[in-house]
């Protein structure tokens, strides 16, 4: 049952039109627990309720679907009024930011200059931006940017799947540029002959990757709410003598809160990943997915 559903939910997240709709009649559902509002505005406002608790926050414009010059002109500029807003507020945050939103299926060159113009504003900032990484399909693109990018620009991190096979392959190949990781495990919905079908070997391969990053000293986001991944990271920093300047811990908005503190208590740098915008179907269906038992959340909302 459990894998039907997040096969559902994942399918769902991909479909055009259901994503469509659902930035017409705004956010809902109960879609609030995992997005922190649809304008700038008022995901600055949940940063600092972050930072208040000495949380760091890692903003992100929502955004899918876009297949315009115009509609990636539009979410670059939504990234640029990001990091105006950080700024101005004075909010401990960098910016997350999706490669498609910034027209990589119309053309990677129209990308690419989105991508200049972000990294040269937040570089006024002495901010950071990090390219999540999305399907399969775009992999091999965003490590393509993120390498070019990397030759003019230190201010930019990627992201790094370990349910995909090839990760450990594409690790080696970032170490040559001592690229700035965030690691997780994956959200997609993949093949099996792409990715691990099995939840113990994606485990496997992050502590793996993990364990790469880190005893290579590299810096390293681990994001994940997986005490057990959580655990093994502590003992291996530990072990390791690596300092706490060299990782950090990353969650979700809306997500283990209450580990979110733990660490932070325990001296430990914790980032949360906070998105906002109207463009929140595609999102929220993902988190749906990784825990289908949050569907019975979603049923309670609907009668709200
Ligand atoms: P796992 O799924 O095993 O969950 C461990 C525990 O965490 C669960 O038992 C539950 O308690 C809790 N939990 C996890 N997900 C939950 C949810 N949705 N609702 C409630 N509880 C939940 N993926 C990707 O493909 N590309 C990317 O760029 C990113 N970026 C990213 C940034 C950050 C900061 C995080 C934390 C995650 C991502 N991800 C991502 C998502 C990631 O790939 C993965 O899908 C989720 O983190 C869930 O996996 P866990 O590692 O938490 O483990």
């Amino acid at each position: 049952m459990e894998a039907v559903l997040r096969s559902m939910f994942q399918s769902i997240a991909k479909n055009a039109a259901a994503n469509k709709l659902a930035k017409k009649y705004g956010l809902r559902f109960g879609a609030q627990r995992f997005v922190a509002g649809e304008t700038v505005a008022s995901a600055i406002e949940c940063v600092k309720m972050l930072n208040a608790k000495k949380i760091a926050a890692t903003l992100d414009h929502l955004g899918e679907f876009v297949f315009t010059e115009e509609e990636a002109k539009h979410s670059a500029g939504m990234c640029l009024l990001t990091l105006d807003y950080i700024y101005t507020t004075k909010v401990e945050s960098h910016l997350s930011v999706k490669l498609t939103s910034l027209g990589l299926d119309i053309n990677k060159e129209l990308c690419m200059n989105n991508m200049r113009a972000i990294l040269e504003r937040a570089q006024q900032y002495d901010n950071f931006v990090r390219i999540d990484m999305e399907d399969f399909f775009h992999c091999e693109a965003a490590i393509e940017i993120y390498e070019e990018l990397c030759k003019k620009y230190d201010n930019v991190g990627l992201v790094i799947q370990a349910y995909l096979y090839r990760t450990v392959e594409d690790m080696e190949r970032l170490h040559q540029i001592k690229a700035n990781l965030r690691l997780v495990k994956g959200a997609y919905k993949e093949s099996p002959n792409v990715a691990f079908p099995e939840k113990m070997d994606v485990d496997e391969n992050f502590k793996k990757i993990i364990q790469m990053q880190l005893l290579n000293r590299y810096y390293a986001a681990i994001a994940t709410h997986d005490e057990n991944i959580i655990n093994f990271t502590k003992k291996l920093v530990s072990d390791h003598q690596i300092q706490k300047n060299m990782f950090e811990f990353q969650m979700l908005y809306g997500i283990r809160v209450d580990l979110q503190n733990k660490l932070v208590e325990e001296g430990y740098k914790v980032r949360v990943y906070v998105p906002y915008g109207v463009d929140w179907f595609g999102y929220f269906m993902r988190r749906l997915a990784e825990r289908p038992a949050n569907s019975w959340f979603v049923l309670k909302n609907l009668f709200k």
